[in-house]
């Protein structure tokens, strides 16, 4: 034999990695391990106890506590308790415990890499140089948040005692990507790891009791999903979940009306697009990392493949080619690429799929090797020939399957990559960096990789669009999660006028109506009626009911009628709102400058406005004071127009410092179509704030306006039309709210939803965004609509974007 050939023959010698010190840690603490909670390990109080596995071997590592209500009521007082000193310490002294987590997390590498390795079925390659190595960076990342907490964030503070539920795919990264910050901004902590994979999030909590952490900030309470369902209901300020879109929708059901903040970060269907320009031998590679790592458990697995018609047969050709080498068995070899899959319900979940696959057509394929008969293993698998509609294509699999179709050109491949209700993340692959750019913008995705897939690093965020979630984990994007306003105990409605009265008001004054319906005019003639319409899509539009509705004044006087709108101006609105969706590429300066026309336009009617919030208020005429709050109102409402004009082409994206040679590039982009309510009072400047906030980002919007006193707003779409915002951008229903709310709340391709409205309707409206998982802001109390600071300013546009991260690597 040459040594040619023995080069070509040559086979791996296995190479395991000792487990002795992870079984040593297990026999310490096991076989029945306890819950974290106040500092002390407890039993749990009905001494339930389930088991855990090997999943390369079936063999049981341990018991775990299936907690109860009890034990979660335990933790939650604990953080409770613990909540105000934690928050009360400096940046700097939290600073410090986090900066001891991530020191002993990297004392304890190894350890923790082999019990997540033993617990979780991923190979040692990835638990030891990919999870781990991230748990210690974000622990690290976050220290410094802690840090500088105090000086970037100083009207910002902890929200409270934080519900943390996580899966079993990156068990203590997923700990670490939610302990970190949540830790580091003050708050405190029960968290609940997966019912598969809790034994490195017991060993954190270990770590943490050797660093001195206080009692109470952090809790650790394992369980299946009924101890997450209680402490989804418990009494915590907010829930953080990463898991399955199904129970991400349940939670954001169960939190409706709470108060709760939430953020879920859900699953995903990613696409995984290659230009016929590729360096095809990378993309093989690329493709290896997407969908092979961590078997293919992976919310962001580049699952579906799009490559240019062109270039597919050869490219497929190398991959089965590439798949053929792979080697799959036991993840403690550092030689293995593919370890087990995490459980047999897991295994029997993708088995199940990849046959339904096969029965709906499409070829499938697999390396010629077997699978290890012990444990539970999944090869890799190729679907070709699947249509864009077939459920291994829209539904995620979480497993080493593989989706492959094709396209022929930049817009179908966008077409393509956005043909799913999710949107985690995307791989774009091309060698001109125009067209990637120009593809990375268009993919609806909170993470997009040029020329790389599945990066991840603390600073810089993650999280989904549609139906992934909302939220991000990392980045200064991801810190807001953890924060809130700071309560300075001031009124919210503060009464002092925004603006000097104007030099016109005592002309006006003497102008004013005598309080009949309308003011007779001086020719004696009866007046003209005035029937404000729907306004969608730049038309006037009549109410599809044919019904109006009256509009009094708060005296009960007849001030005129609006229309009635029903479920279908909803629908012809939020359309309407879509097909403008090219405002959202119109540039920043031209937003702006139609945003100050509207403002223009809007002044030059000051005192018609100001009257109509008279008249709809029923302030009595003959009140000056009244008149000149109305002509703060108005003119409070100019200036959050030149607010959200002046913010527009100043809401700047980062980008982030990420330990590669990589431009991390962090964009705000719109949300979408937008539903607002507005609030009943203030009838203008509570409209035209959210409006203006909203359309200054780029979102189209369907606002229900005032429904008690909707006049302003429909006496606004002549504004709108006479300052160049184009058809569709702003579209108003007005109507009653039970008809009208419940409607755009359920509608699917409304992607946020704005409420400021009864503690019933803003409950209705979280209640209903679960369908489609629409991001939801809402209000039911008293809002500081005429002093809109820094604080409130920065909230609105935070909630009129979402943060998309592109990666792009340079260097040969
Ligand atoms: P899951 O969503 O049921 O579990 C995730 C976490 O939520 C676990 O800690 C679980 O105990 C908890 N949980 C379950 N039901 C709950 C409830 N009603 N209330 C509160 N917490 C609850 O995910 P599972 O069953 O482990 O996996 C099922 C599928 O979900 C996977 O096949 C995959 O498609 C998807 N998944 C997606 C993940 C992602 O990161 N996007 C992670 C894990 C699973």
């Amino acid at each position: 034999m040459t040594v040619a050939e023995l080069y070509e023959a040559l086979e791996y010698g296995p190479a395991p990695e000792a487990a002795g010190p992870a079984i040593d840690w297990l026999e310490r603490h096991g076989p029945r391990f306890r819950n974290f909670v106040g500092g002390r390990w407890l039993e749990p109080h009905a001494g339930e106890y389930f088991d855990t596995l090997n999943p390369a071997t079936g063999q049981t590592l341990g018991e775990l506590p299936q907690s109860d209500q009890v034990d979660v009521d335990r933790a939650v007082e604990s953080a409770r308790a613990a909540a105000d000193a934690w928050a009360g310490l400096s940046g700097h002294v939290r600073a410090r415990y986090l900066y001891a987590l991530a020191r002993q997390v990297q004392k304890h590498s190894r350890l923790l890499a082999v019990l997540e390795t033993l617990d979780n079925g991923k190979t040692i390659r990835e638990t030891r140089d990919i999870d781990i190595p991230l748990v210690a960076r974000h622990f690290y990342y976050h220290a410094g948040w802690a840090q500088l907490m105090d000086s970037e964030f100083p009207d910002l503070e902890p929200v409270g005692v934080v519900g943390q539920i996580i899966p079993w795919n990156f068990p203590l990264l997923m700990l670490a990507w939610k302990v970190a910050p949540a830790l580091a901004l003050g708050n405190t902590v029960v968290l609940k790891p997966a019912e598969f994979t809790s034994l490195t999030a017991l060993a954190l909590a270990e770590i943490a009791a050797e660093i001195g952490l206080p009692a109470g900030v952090l809790n650790i309470i394992t369980g299946d999903g009924r101890t997450g369902e209680i402490l989804v209901n418990s009494d915590v300020d907010k829930i953080a979940f990463t898991g399955s879109t199904e129970v991400g929708r349940a939670i954001r059901r169960a939190t409706a009306g709470t108060g709760k903040r939430l953020s879920l970060e859900l699953g995903g269907k990613s696409p995984f697009v290659v230009f016929d320009d590729a360096d095809l031998d990378s993309v093989v590679e690329g493709v290896v990392d997407a969908i092979w790592f961590n078997q293919g458990q992976v919310c962001c697995a580049g699952s579906r493949l799009l490559v240019q018609e062109s270039v597919e047969e050869t490219l497929l050709a190398r991959l089965r080619r590439r798949m053929e080498t792979l080697r799959i068995g036991d993840p403690l070899d550092k030689s293995v690429d593919i370890g087990a899959i995490v459980a047999p319900v897991q295994l029997q979940r993708i088995q199940g799929l990849v046959e339904q696959g096969v029965a709906e057509g499409a070829t499938m394929w697999q390396p010629s090797w077997a699978c290890p008969t012990e444990g539970y293993f999944y090869p890799p698998t190729l679907f070709t020939d699947v249509s864009p509609s077939a459920t291994i294509a829209q539904v995620e699999i979480f497993g080493p399957v593989l989706v492959s179709m094709t396209f022929r050109n930049p817009s179908e491949a966008v077409a393509l990559a956005n043909n799913t209700r999710y949107g985690l993340a995307a791989s774009v692959w091309s060698e001109n960096i125009n067209l990637a750019l120009d593809i990375a913008r268009q993919v609806k995705a909170g993470s997009v990789w040029i020329n790389c897939t599945n990066m991840f690093d603390a600073a810089s965020g993650f999280g989904g669009y549609r139906e992934s979630g909302f939220g991000r984990e990392g980045g200064r994007e991801g810190l807001f999660e953890y924060l809130k306003a700071r309560d300075s105990g001031l009124p919210v409605q503060p009464s002092e006028p925004e603006s000097e009265p104007s030099a016109l008001e005592g002309a006006e004054e003497s102008e004013r109506h005598d309080g009949e319906p309308e003011t007779p005019p001086r020719s004696g003639l009866p007046p003209i009626d005035r029937t404000p319409k729907q306004y969608i899509g730049g038309k006037q539009t009549r109410p599809d009911s044919g019904y109006s509705m009256e509009v009094r004044d708060a005296a009960g006087r007849h001030l005129g009628e609006v229309g009635a709108g029903n479920r279908k101006d909803i629908r012809d609105a939020v359309e309407a709102a879509h097909k403008a969706a090219g405002w959202a590429w119109s540039t920043a300066h031209a937003r702006a400058q139609i945003l100050y026309y509207v403002a223009e336009n809007l002044s030059a009617r000051r005192e018609e406005f100001a009257r109509r919030i008279v008249d709809q208020l029923g302030l009595s005429d003959g009140d000056r004071r009244l008149f000149h709050s109305a002509l703060d109102e108005v003119d409070a409402s100019v200036g959050r127009l030149f607010t959200f004009a002046a913010w527009a082409d100043k809401y700047d994206g980062e980008v982030h410092q990420t330990p590669y040679r990589n431009m991390t590039i962090a964009v705000n982009e719109p949300v979408g179509v937008l539903g607002i309510v507005a609030p009943n009072e203030p009838p203008l400047l509570g409209f035209i704030t959210p409006v203006a906030a909203a359309i200054a980002m780029g979102n189209t919007v369907v606002v229900i306006p005032s429904e008690s006193h909707p006049l302003c707003a429909t006496d606004l779409y002549q504004v709108f039309d006479t300052s160049d915002l184009p058809a569709g951008v702003v579209n108003i229903v007005t109507g009653l709210h039970q008809d009208v709310l419940p409607v755009l709340a359920q509608h699917d391709d409304v992607d946020g939803i704005w409420c400021w409205g009864t503690p019933e309707e803003t409950s209705q409206v979280e209640r209903d965004s679960a369908g489609n998982m629409k991001r939801t802001w809402t209000h039911h109390a008293a809002f500081g609509w005429l002093r809109l600071d820094h604080t409130l300013a920065a909230e609105f546009l935070r909630e009129a974007t979402q943060v998309k991260n592109i990666w792009t690597p340079y260097g040969e």
